[in-house]
C-alpha cells in the first residue's frame, strides 16, 4: 500500500472510474450544512419569539437573572422560556453562567429595543411577506413574485423603514465624516426614495446651512416629514411626494443625490434610468451616493449580498442582485468619475461618484 495515500484503506484498484470518488464512498462530507440550513427556519422564529417577547429588553431592565425571575417578569412559563434562552445562548446573543442569564454586547448593541444601533424591529420585517418564501419555487418556476412588495409599498416599506433608520443613520453619520460634509457648509441635496431620510438628515445635521428635498411615496413620505421635525431640521427641508421615475427634478441644482438602499429592487433598465436622472440633477463636481447591499462579482465570495439579492428576487416584481461590476458599470455608462466605494459600517457599502466638472467628458453630448 503506497504510504502517501490520503485513503489508506483503499485498495489500488479502487479507482474513480471503477467505484466512483473515494471522498463520497468512503468519507462523505458531513451533513451539517444542510442541518444548518434546516435549523435557520426555526432560529429565525426564535429570535422572532424573543424579541416579541421582550426576553432582551427585560433582562436590561433586571440585569443579569436566573430565569425564574425573568420568566416572572415576563409572565410566561419558566420551563419553556429556559428553552428560549438556551437558544439564544446558542446564537451568542445571552450567556449563561451558573444558571444566570445576561445579555452578550451583540444583544445590548442589536438586540435591545434601545440599542445604540438597534435592529430589534427590522428582524420581523427584512424577509418581507413570508408566503413569497413559502412559494419560491414557483417563483423561480415562472418568474414572477406572489406578493411583491411594489403591490403594497405603504405596508411594507413603513414599517422597514421605520426599523431600519437607526442603522442607516449611523452609516450615514460615519460616511459624512469621512467624506468631509461638516467642512462643506451649504450642500443641496435629494435623497430619492428617503424612507425617514436618513441620508439627508446626515448631510444637513454635519453641514452648516445646507438643505434637502426629500422624496418618497404617499404614505411613507409623513414618516420623514415627522422625523425630520423631530430632529429639527423641518425648515431646511421640503418635500417632494410622488414615484422618483416621475417627479419633477431640477436640473443641475443638487450637491448630493442620494440613492439609498432604492436600487436592488428597481432592476437593472430602472437604476440605469434613476442614475441618468441624479446625473442630471446634479451640478458639476456633485456627487451621487449608492447606498445598498451589493454581491461579489463572481457571486459567491459574499454570502450576505448573494442572499440579499434573492430576497430581492424573491419579493419584488423587478429587484434582484447588485454585483460591484454592475454598479460601477452603470456609473461610468452614465457618465460619473471619480467612483469609490466606502463602508462607513459593517456590511453597508456605498458608492461614491462625481459629476465631472468638464463637459468634455461627458459621455454623449447633451446631458451638460
Ligand atoms: C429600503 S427603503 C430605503 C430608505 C432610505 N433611503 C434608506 O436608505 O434607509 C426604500 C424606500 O424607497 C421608497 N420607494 C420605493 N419605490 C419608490 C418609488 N417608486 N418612488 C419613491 N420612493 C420609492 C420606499 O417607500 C422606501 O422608503
Amino acid at each position: 500500500m503506497a504510504t502517501d495515500s490520503p485513503y489508506p484503506e483503499l485498495k489500488k484498484s479502487h479507482t474513480m472510474a471503477h467505484r466512483g470518488r473515494p471522498w463520497r464512498d468512503y468519507k462523505p462530507p458531513p451533513s451539517g450544512p444542510v442541518w444548518a440550513v434546516i435549523q435557520g427556519v426555526g432560529s429565525y422564529w426564535m429570535l422572532v419569539a424573543a424579541l416579541e417577547l421582550g426576553v432582551f429588553d427585560a433582562i436590561e431592565r433586571l440585569g443579569p437573572s436566573p430565569v425564574g425571575p425573568l420568566a416572572d417578569d415576563l409572565s410566561v412559563s419558566a420551563v419553556h422560556l429556559q428553552h428560549l434562552c438556551d437558544a439564544m445562548v446558542s446564537f451568542g446573543f445571552l450567556d449563561q453562567v451558573d444558571e444566570v442569564y445576561e445579555l452578550t454586547e451583540t444583544a445590548e448593541r442589536y438586540l435591545c429595543t434601545n440599542g445604540p444601533a438597534s435592529m430589534a424591529a427590522l428582524v420581523r420585517v427584512a424577509p418581507g411577506p413570508l408566503a413569497n418564501w413559502e412559494h419560491l419555487a414557483d417563483t423561480i418556476r415562472t418568474g414572477v413574485v406572489t406578493q411583491p412588495i411594489d403591490d403594497i409599498p405603504e405596508a411594507f416599506y413603513g414599517p422597514l423603514v421605520q426599523a431600519t433608520f437607526p442603522t442607516q443613520l449611523r452609516a450615514a453619520t460615519r460616511l459624512g465624516l469621512r467624506l468631509g460634509w461638516a467642512r462643506r457648509p451649504g450642500l443641496r441635496v435629494l435623497d430619492l426614495g428617503a424612507g425617514r431620510a436618513p441620508w439627508a438628515i446626515a448631510v444637513l445635521e454635519q453641514s452648516p446651512d445646507s438643505t434637502a428635498v426629500v422624496n418618497d411615496l404617499p404614505g411613507v413620505i409623513d414618516l420623514a416629514v415627522h422625523t425630520v421635525a423631530e430632529r429639527g431640521l423641518a425648515d431646511r427641508v421640503r418635500f417632494r411626494e410622488g414615484d422618483f421615475h416621475d417627479i419633477e427634478i431640477e436640473a443641475g441644482e443638487y450637491d448630493v443625490v442620494v440613492l439609498g438602499h432604492i436600487c436592488r429592487t428597481e432592476g437593472d433598465e430602472r437604476s440605469r434610468s434613476l442614475l441618468a436622472r441624479a446625473f442630471a440633477a446634479l451640478a458639476p463636481g456633485g456627487t451621487v451616493l449608492i447606498a445598498d447591499y451589493f454581491a461579489d462579482n463572481d457571486r459567491k465570495f459574499n454570502p450576505f449580498g448573494v442572499q440579499m439579492g434573492l430576497t430581492m428576487l424573491a419579493n419584488t416584481a423587478r429587484g434582484g442582485m447588485l454585483t460591484n461590476a454592475q454598479v460601477t458599470g452603470w456609473l461610468r455608462d452614465t457618465g460619473f468619475a471619480g467612483i469609490r466605494m466606502i463602508e462607513p459600517i459593517g456590511f453597508n457599502f456605498v458608492y461614491v461618484a462625481d459629476r465631472p466638472t468638464t463637459p468634455s467628458t461627458f459621455p454623449t453630448g447633451d446631458r451638460a
